[in-house]
């Protein structure tokens, strides 16, 4: 949990301070906490999320899309799906909104220091995964080789398009990208699933963790070939996705099998959910 209040459900009241169109309904929002610059207090981890709460329209958990390694703003990734999402994009730079939380379990940084690691990520997917990979490139000499693998169902749907392009100017990160049609035949990459990508990865599954974010098909498919690839199991972590109201653990509608997605997850490992049938 956060450490700027010890009440759970506290709110904090947060600004707008800077809205970046992505793709077609897909907006980044750069948050800052009024009366504080930086949000070292928040303490928040990469795989964590936050409840958006708007007064009068609802509140709904969104990923936490920034690493802690870049206090200056918290910056969340949001789909325009629905009510919360709906009153959050009429807002504009200064608005006031609140957000509670940081919840959940994220992704096991003291595992994968000192690691390989193989990010997988399919669509929107990328936004809680790039807490991670941001963390990791900042800390780079904390970890082994980087591999990020991206697919998208088409060209117009790439998130984050110029940070993953400047990728390529750099020699300390391998970056893949698949997108599942091309009609137009304008991409210059790969076309297919972002299964497709492995054949043009060298790993080495004994000495990597393959950490995966996307929609729940990806998980099956990338899972299968990963396993195929012998990678061990407990190297394969995922980030679930369930409907939430609480985010605390206390009213049982995110429950994966005996398991609540809000507070034992949305990070697990492949073993904490393989024998789950309803998890992927
Ligand atoms: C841990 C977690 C992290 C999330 N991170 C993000 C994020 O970074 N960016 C983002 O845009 N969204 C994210 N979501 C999904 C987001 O919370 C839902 O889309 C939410 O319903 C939006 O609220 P709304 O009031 O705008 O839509 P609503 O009016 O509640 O619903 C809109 C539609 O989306 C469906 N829906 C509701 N919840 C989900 C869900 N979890 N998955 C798929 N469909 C759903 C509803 O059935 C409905 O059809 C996350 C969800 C979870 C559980
Ligand atoms: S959302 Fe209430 S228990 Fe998880």
């Amino acid at each position: 949990m956060g450490t700027i209040s010890d009440n759970i459900y506290s709110l904090q009241p947060v600004q707008i301070s800077r809205t970046l169109p992505q793709i077609r309904d897909h907006r980044l929002f750069q948050l800052k906490l009024e009366n504080r610059t930086g949000w070292e207090a928040f303490g928040h981890q990469p795989g964590q999320f936050v409840e958006v709460s708007i007064f009068g329209k609802g509140e709904a958990p969104i990923s936490i899309s920034s690493p802690p390694t870049r206090p200056d703003s918290l910056e969340i990734c949001v789909r325009r799906t629905g009510k919360l999402t709906d009153a959050l994009f009429e807002l504009e730079k200064g608005s006031r909104l609140h957000i509670r939380g940081p919840y959940g379990r994220g992704f096991p940084i003291d595992v994968l220091r000192g690691k390989k690691l193989l990010l997988v990520a399919g669509g929107l997917g990328l936004a809680p995964l790039r807490s991670l990979l941001l963390y990791a490139l900042d800390k780079r000499d904390e970890f082994d080789e980087i591999i990020l693998m991206y697919g998208t169902n088409s060209p117009d749907n790439v998130l984050f398009k110029y940070e993953l392009l400047s990728f390529f100017d750099r020699d300390d990160i391998t970056y893949l990208y698949s997108v599942d049609r091309d009609e137009e035949g304008i991409w210059k990459q790969y076309v297919g699933v972002v299964t497709g990508l492995f054949d043009r990865a060298t790993l080495s599954p004994k000495d990597t963790y393959a950490v995966l974010c996307g929609p729940p098909i990806m998980y099956r498919f990338v899972v299968e070939k990963l396993l195929k690839l012998d990678f061990p199991r407990e190297h394969i972590y995922v980030s679930l996705e369930r409907m939430m109201k609480c985010g605390v653990g206390k009213c049982g509608h995110c429950a994966i099998g005996d398991k609540y997605c809000c507070t034992d997850g949305p990070v697990f490992s492949y073993p904490e959910i393989e024998t789950i049938q309803e998890a992927i």
